[in-house]
């Protein structure tokens, strides 16, 4: 359990309480402390209902590889109630250019502790260090609409999960599920783990480049997503691995599923469970789902978290087969460096916009004019008149491309400063396809 000697965060006492409350219990740093650490894992474990663990091995497991250096802590007689980690990532932004991003992760209090104002204390501190140190957003996954709008965050890539009824697809049954098929060039094999391992990361890097949305794997998520590392509580099935070369047999795209094996009435309907599905070209994508859905005795592909636009619903003759399970914000974001993040992007034409942006947290608010254009954009403060006024959420859905403007101003979210401002924010900042985040953190 906690030792006496807490690594205290000086800043943190500046953090704002709630007016006339005590201001709790202590925020600590754990990354160093075995103890400490052990009891942070327990509080994580806690915090998001999970039975009790505390076997040694499972939290060494979870510890190693991990980034600890801003993961805080609040304890309170001995027992970690509230758990916060942050690390360094990097995110796509329209155009291609990764930003600097702050994710923020293992946010629990125990219910013993709640709506005491404990997160609010532990994320107003680490968004203040964030934009001191120059990250350009924050970005986390929200595991509830209604917790982080108040903190600047908005919904930045929302997720679709389909079911693919592969009977009710339509397919050519004489056709084999290879690209020629589809008339591509390119081809289709298995890879074992060791070389996913491999060839994976630089794939990856290439494919994340051409994704809004899209954050860094670490060599910490290839080893777990290989089998490289294994935690000792892990019994998830071991997945398998399809790689799309292309004509010259450079790696462009990689799948990774497991199946679900079911017979009924003496017919195979099996469900496949994509893990992964990563291309570098429409042509990638496009191979690999048409493989996955036109596989014998598949009788149904999961396709798990896509983006919006994904293009699996393309491959199938019959469209109506693709079924939507699921759709919901994932991935949000909260704009640290307004005039960083709009310099960031891409913009489909040349133009000038001045926005005002509304802080909550008093960080990255100003009035702003975004000179852009389809090669890079200027951003500096202003003192001219606002073409538009928003938050911080709001801008963070925008400027990614989950949203348009027109949408954000319809919904009571945008306000047109200037007539037509609206549309021209549009015929900037439009996207040819919505953004996606295919990592949980
Ligand atoms: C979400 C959670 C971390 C909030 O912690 P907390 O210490 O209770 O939050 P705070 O006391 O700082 O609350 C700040 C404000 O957010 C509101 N809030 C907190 N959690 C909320 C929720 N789940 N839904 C709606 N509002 C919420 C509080 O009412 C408070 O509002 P106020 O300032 O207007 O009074 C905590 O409830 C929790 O651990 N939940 C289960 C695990 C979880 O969902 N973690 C988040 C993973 S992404």
């Amino acid at each position: 359990m906690p030792p006496d000697t807490p690594v205290q965060q000086p800043s943190v006492s500046a953090a704002p309480t709630r007016p006339g409350s005590d201001p709790g219990p202590d925020i600590r740093a754990v990354g160093d402390d075995a103890d400490l650490l052990t009891a942070w894992i327990a509080g994580i474990r806690t915090g998001f209902n999970a039975p009790p663990g505390g076997d040694p091995k499972e939290v060494s497991d979870r510890l190693a590889g991990m980034d600890l250096s801003r993961a805080r802590g609040v304890f309170d007689e001995g027992r970690c109630v509230a758990t916060f980690r942050s690390f360094d990532q990097e995110l796509t932004a329209p155009g291609g250019n990764a930003v600097r991003a702050d994710a923020v992760t293992a946010v629990t209090v125990s219910s013993t502790h709640r709506r005491r104002g404990l997160l609010t204390r532990l994320m107003t501190e680490d968004l203040r260090t964030a934009r001191e140190r120059g990250d350009t957003v924050a970005t986390l996954i929200a595991a509830e609409y209604r917790i982080y709008g108040r903190y600047g965050f908005g919904p930045a890539a929302s997720a679709t999960t389909l079911e693919i009824d592969t009977a009710r697809a339509g397919f050519d049954p004489r056709h084999t599920g290879r690209p020629e098929d589809l008339g591509l060039s390119g081809s289709i094999r298995f890879a074992d783990p060791r070389e996913v391992r491999k060839i994976g990361p630089e794939l990856h890097e290439r494919f994340r480049r051409l994704h809004p949305g899209a954050i860094d794997r670490d060599d910490f998520w290839w080893d777990r997503f290989t089998g490289v590392v294994r935690w000792s509580d892990d019994d998830s099935p071991t997945p398998r691995h399809l790689l799309y070369t292309d004509a010259e047999g450079v790696p462009q795209g990689l799948a990774s599923h497991t199946i679900d094996e079911t017979w009924t009435h003496g017919r195979p309907d099996n469900l496949l469970n994509v893990r992964s599905l990563i291309g570098t070209s429409p042509q990638a994508e496009r191979a690999l789902w048409h493989h996955l859905c036109s596989n014998d005795w598949v009788g149904r592909v999961s396709t798990g978290k896509r983006g919006p636009d994904d293009p699996v619903r393309s491959v199938l003759p019959d469209r109506r087969a693709a079924r939507i399970t699921n759709h919901w914000d994932f991935l949000w974001v909260r704009p640290l460096d307004t005039a960083a993040m709009l310099r960031s992007r891409s913009y489909r034409t040349d133009g000038e916009l001045v926005v005002e942006v509304r802080d909550p947290l008093g960080l990255s608010g100003g009035r702003f004019l975004l000179t852009a254009s389809p090669e890079g954009a200027e951003c500096a403060p202003t003192d001219r008149s606002a073409d538009l006024a928003l938050d911080t959420g709001t801008l963070a859905g925008l400027w990614l491309g989950e949203r348009s403007a027109t949408l954000a101003h319809a919904a009571g979210e945008l306000d047109e400063e200037a007539p037509g401002a609206v549309v021209r924010a549009d015929l900037l900042l439009g996207t040819g396809r919505r953004p996606w985040c295919a990592d949980v953190f």
